[in-house]
């Protein structure tokens, strides 16, 4: 195969993401809990360590830099800064004031996110996510961050990947709080799209009282290729139409139009929602093939493709060519700019981790050449970290860590992405190092 210069446009942002409860270290919040109990992680590991990045955050971010990392995105913990309902912890707040002015003292963007996964234990015994007044709640949070970070050039996330809260934690039952229920997992659904059209207004008319400039706000969306196992069965190819639309499709609509959707199929106007997407974040991984012949939502799926590599631990198969279309998707349906806010693969095979993030690279350029609006595109992750109920079996870093020692160590995808980063672009040569 021949290769071509892939150069990406002028402004175009590069770097990795990470959140805080896989990397930080010390925290205590639902997950911490539920690590405790014994078969919840695959290898028994906990983040009572993590990454230690509550305290290395600055060397980490240093490394970022002479990486040439363009943006970091990373998450805050509600926990620390709302230990307890409506009690704010000021040192935390600064903490992470701290964390911010590190990455903007490095010329890197910081792109933060209020919500990724995890929950205090007040918000947990109070229903989280299923309690009515979940969405009010996570609005005084994000009213109290906009109060104290909105003089800081921020981009800023609401909430991480919503539908999988949803999916792991209440209707397959693989993250807290481990409920099996459709119906439950569809109040959550509505609960966290309301909770980010509050957020996105809080940070808003903080903003505007303050006299700032209005920030970037964004959502961040877990998105699936979702394929008929057989597409010349019919009752395949609208199940995949069908988990498409729920997994991929229901929640942001809902957040582009204000409107919020209910299980009978209605749309109900909701004011908050007017003007809380300035882009789209989509977290890309894998594809998803279905059968109408498997339950697919109590986790039946058919074998997987035995000639495509996976991912180690959460067995996604290596499928690039669902990146394009499910990002023209996304353009054609909300023509929004979009950020490639994740996109990696968990495995300690460098060459695979190379080759993985090269050809979905590939995908992205393509979608631009195509007219579509992309803005960016991060790696997850920087440093290794604890990849949820996989523990630390799943290993998504350009940087490794030893675990002993929790030093950093490059690889030589981390390089590579140097190399595109200062390129701005996929060369030949890169394509034909690591693609032949
Ligand atoms: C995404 C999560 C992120 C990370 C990757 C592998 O769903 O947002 O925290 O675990 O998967």
């Amino acid at each position: 195969m021949a290769f071509k210069d892939l150069k990406f446009p002028d402004g175009f942002h590069w770097g990795t993401a990470s959140s805080s409860h896989q990397s930080e270290g010390g925290n205590h919040n639902d997950w911490t809990e539920w690590e405790k109990i014994p078969g919840n992680i695959k290898d028994g590991s906990d983040t009572s360590v993590a990454c230690d990045h509550y305290n290395r955050y600055e060397g980490d971010f240093s490394l970022a830099k002479e990486f040439g990392h363009q943006v970091l995105r990373f998450s805050i913990e509600w926990s620390r800064i709302e230990p307890q309902q409506g009690r704010w912890n000021d040192s935390e707040i600064a903490h992470y004031r701290s964390v911010v002015k590190t990455v903007l003292d490095r010329g890197i963007r910081p792109m933060m996110t209020l919500h990724h996964f995890t929950n205090p234990l007040w918000f947990r015994d109070l229903g989280a996510w299923l309690n009515p007044e979940s969405p009010e709640i996570f609005g005084r949070y994000a009213k109290k961050v906009a109060e104290s970070f909105a003089d800081l050039d921020i981009i800023w996330n609401t909430i991480n990947e919503p539908m999988v809260v949803a999916a792991m934690g209440y209707l397959y039952g693989d993250f807290p709080p481990q409920e099996k229920d459709f119906g439950k997992s569809q109040t959550v659904t509505q609960n966290m799209l309301m909770a980010h059209g509050y957020a996105a207004t809080q940070i808003r008319e903080i903003h505007d009282k303050q006299g700032r400039l209005q920030p970037q706000i964004a959502p961040v969306l877990s998105v699936s290729y979702f394929m008929p196992h057989n597409p010349e069965n019919p009752d395949d190819v609208n199940l995949a139409a069908y988990l498409d639309e729920i997994y991929n499709h229901t929640w942001i609509r809902g957040a582009v139009t204000a409107k919020i959707p209910d299980l009978e199929g209605n749309n109900h106007r909701f004011k908050p929602l007017e003007n809380s997407v300035d882009f789209i974040g989509m977290n890309y991984y894998s594809r998803m093939v279905v059968s109408s012949e498997m339950d697919f939502l109590a986790g039946e799926v058919p074998e997987k493709d035995p000639d495509l590599p996976r991912c180690d631990g959460l067995d996604w198969e290596v499928y690039p060519e669902g990146y394009y279309p499910i990002i023209k998707s996304y353009w054609d349906s909300y023509k929004k700019p979009l950020f490639m806010s994740e996109n990696g693969i968990g495995t300690k095979d460098d060459t695979l981790k190379r080759a993985y993030i090269l050809k979905h690279l590939q995908q992205v350029h393509q979608a631009i050449q195509d007219g579509i609006d992309i803005r960016g595109y991060l790696v997850w992750t920087w440093v290794t970290n604890f990849e949820w109920a996989e523990g630390f079996g799943s290993d998504f870093g350009l940087v490794g860590m030893e675990p002993e020692t929790l030093n950093r160590i490059p690889r030589e995808s981390a390089y590579m992405f140097k190399d595109i980063i200062q390129n701005n672009g996929l060369t030949k040569e890169l394509q034909e190092k690591y693609l032949r």
